[in-house]
């Protein structure tokens, strides 16, 4: 494994590497297949930082499996105090549907309560929540997701989709900041 690196102002050191995530990747896809059975399900990735782990896990699933990529966007309401959040990207009818939502990181667990909130507007059949890392002690939210490949501590980490300022995602291995 390479060793520690530099992104901008700050050094990142090996966390996680590549043949652990990928072992990793096959349980949980072992784990869905096996609760969803012959169900179809419909995957719905949230871009951009999930897009690796996307790609690694939907080659370890067989069967019948649906794909779309979608983003949470936000933007200053105009008389309203907070922001407007807005799901883009969703071209299909998700109504009585199985869905999986896709993260690469469960952190207060926000983006993840918001989208899988939107969703459930639309009534799919069920809705459950699929991450490759989760920060327990940052999570904020009522229920753990569903799927998680490694549970971590709550420090800032980049690599295989994660950016730091929009860098890292390329990096095949996860890194986590040097204290
Ligand atoms: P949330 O706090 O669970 O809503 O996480 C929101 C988003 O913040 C995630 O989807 C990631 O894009 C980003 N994020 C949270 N923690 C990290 C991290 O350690 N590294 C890189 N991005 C992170």
């Amino acid at each position: 494994m390479t060793r520690e690196i530099r992104l901008i102002d700050k050094t990142f050191v090996p966390y996680l590497r590549e043949d652990q995530l990928l072992k990793r990747i096959g349980e949980i896809a072992a784990q869905i297949r096996s609760d969803y059975g012959s169900e179809k399900v419909l995957f719905l990735s949230v871009l951009n930082g999930a897009f690796m782990f996307t790609s690694d896990l939907m080659k370890c699933l067989d069967g019948d499996v649906e794909l779309s990529f979608i983003k949470l966007s936000s933007y200053e309401g105009l008389e309203s105090t907070g922001k407007v959040y807005e799901l883009i990207g969703l071209n299909q009818n998700v109504q009585g549907k199985h869905i999986v939502v896709i993260e690469d990181i469960v952190d207060t667990g926000l983006t993840v309560e918001r989208v899988s909130n939107m969703l459930k507007l639309q009534n799919p059949l069920s809705v459950e929540v699929c991450t490759l890392l989760y920060k327990p002690e940052a999570f904020k939210g009522d229920e753990a997701p569903k799927y998680y490949g490694f549970e971590i501590p709550n420090k800032f980490v980049v690599g295989y989709g994660l950016d730091y300022n929009e860098l890292g995602r390329n990096l095949k291995e996860i890194y986590q900041l040097k204290e």
